[in-house]
């Protein structure tokens, strides 16, 4: 997590270059790091895939990528410039078939004047991830390289045990980056920044004083064009093991030594170790109506597409106050919000105020647009003492680079070898064996598209509410 420094000049190996996620993602962020200087002094990027693209055909897809994108400014020398740094070459690259891609690292290489760091982004399925690396591995292509590895990393604790056992015969540890977005967002690394640079906060950042806290990431979009690898995935594998566990952790760990990777991960570890495996009375999934229609899903597919948890962490700061997680696709909005709602006082000199628990005071955290929020009770003016809800409330607005976000954030760190943000494979495992007993709930619940899903998540978190933004008017004044 140290000051913005150059790497070291770097071979990026792509597979899956030409996917959804690497139009998305990947190329922007590739192309804001060549805009912010904060690429190497000499860099080629090296996009590979099953289908037939030529270097021309990749430099096209990048181009439309990146002028789509919303946080690129895009500008023709610019991408001219960028785009001479980009090749593409065809092949299935597995284990007995590793020849093409070997040859064209081998050319790529001799490029440079002295021989770069070997950094290879997995930007395919999870299915692909053991065939690559084990490809990698016979290819002689593993020592010292880097390997970044898309989510989710293994999809239930056997496929994990198997990838992890893959991986640890061709990578030591240090050369594996498992990536969670999530952790390379600007307000879940200031959720560490909040909670252990202030005196305030920490001290009532426990059971004494917090009665539930939520991690809720609603997403308004369906899965229409990511059929083939939603599917198979599902909320609780696309979001709730990965994204959501990951944001759990730094909420709720014990303050690291250092703000390093080893201390951090080992914090993070702990929480994941204090966590009681889910139990199917503690999830809700459902799946909204018209999913099974979208081309390309199975006939009677019970993939969730929400999904609502009460997880639980058995240890000394946190026994007895309730985690409640929740995301869906085709939901009424999107937002990114992690609540920490306080006890509610012992002598109620205010009776009327309704108990939800979010009626009080809380801290909301926007993970999406980078503010944090103290909301809590004021007496609104006049002569009688009545309360309204009043806040607190801090965004970053323009402050910073606009052009980093977290794939810039956690690439540049990959290509630095900073593993702060990463993943580590006790974490992961531990992870899945937390959500085992859940995975193959079946019959999920119907959702109408556009509604706050399935009413047994209502319930779940009943006498509570889920804490939602509720208007424009949220940040003034407003009585209760
Ligand atoms: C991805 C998931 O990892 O994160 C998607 O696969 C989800 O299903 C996305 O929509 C959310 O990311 P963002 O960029 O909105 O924070």
């Amino acid at each position: 997590m140290d000051q913005a420094r150059t790497p070291p000049d770097t071979l990026l190996i792509i597979f899956g270059a030409n996917g959804d996620l690497s139009k998305r993602k990947l190329l922007p962020a590739l192309y804001n790091l060549n805009a912010e200087d904060l690429l190497p002094d000499h860099w080629q990027v090296l996009g590979t895939a099953r289908s037939e693209v030529t270097d021309d055909e990749f430099r096209e897809l990048a181009r439309g990528a990146i002028t789509e994108h919303e946080r690129c400014n895009f500008d023709d020398a610019r991408f001219a410039r960028f785009a001479e740094r980009l090749r593409f070459t065809s092949t299935d690259f597995r284990p007995g078939d590793t020849q093409v891609l070997g040859d064209a690292i081998a050319g790529a290489i001799r490029d440079f004047d002295e021989s770069p760091q070997l950094l290879f982004y997995l930007s395919t399925p999870p299915s692909t991830f053991g065939p690559i690396t084990a490809g990698i591995g016979e290819a002689g292509l593993a020592k010292d390289a880097r390997v970044v590895y898309e989510k989710p990393f293994g999809t239930d604790p056997d496929s994990f045990a198997e990838l992890d056992k893959t991986v640890r015969g061709v990578l030591r540890e240090d050369q594996a980056y498992r990536i969670d977005h999530f952790l390379g967002k600007e307000m879940v690394q200031n959720l560490l920044a909040f909670r252990f640079a202030n005196g305030a906060f920490e001290a009532m950042w426990n059971r004494a004083h917090i009665d539930h806290v939520q991690i809720d990431v609603p997403e308004d979009l369906g899965v229409d064009n990511r059929v083939a690898f939603y599917d198979k995935t599902g909320a609780i594998r696309d979001m709730l093991v990965t994204h959501l566990f990951q944001v759990l952790s730094i909420v709720a760990m014990e303050p690291p030594v250092r703000l390093r990777s080893g201390p951090l991960t080992d914090e993070k570890f702990k929480v994941f170790d204090s966590m009681r495996r889910l139990s199917p009375d503690d999830v809700v999934v459902g799946q909204y109506e018209d999913y099974r229609d979208l081309e390309g899903v199975a006939d009677g597919s019970d993939t969730d597409t929400f999904v609502a948890a009460r997880v639980h962490i058995d240890n000394w700061r946190w026994d007895g106050v309730p985690f409640f997680l929740r995301t869906g696709k085709a939901l009424a909005a999107k937002e990114q919000l992690v609540t920490l709602a306080f006890r509610r006082p012992p002598a109620t000199m205010f009776p009327d105020v309704p108990d939800s628990g979010l009626e009080r005071d809380h801290l909301t955290f926007d993970l999406s647009g980078g503010g944090a929020g103290f909301n809590f009770l004021a007496k609104l003016p006049g002569p009688a003492l009545k309360l309204g809800r009043a806040n607190m409330q801090f965004t970053y607005g323009e402050t910073g680079s606009q052009l980093i976000g977290p794939y810039e954030r956690l690439v540049h760190d990959a290509l630095l070898g900073d593993r702060t943000l990463f993943t580590r494979t006790d974490g992961i495992g531990r992870t899945w064996e937390l959500v085992e007993p859940i995975l193959d709930l079946g019959d999920p619940h119907p959702y109408e598209p556009g509604s706050w899903g399935p009413d047994a998540a209502t319930q779940l978190i009943a006498p509570r509410l889920w804490h939602l933004p509720e208007d424009p008017d949220r940040f003034s004044l407003t009585a209760i």
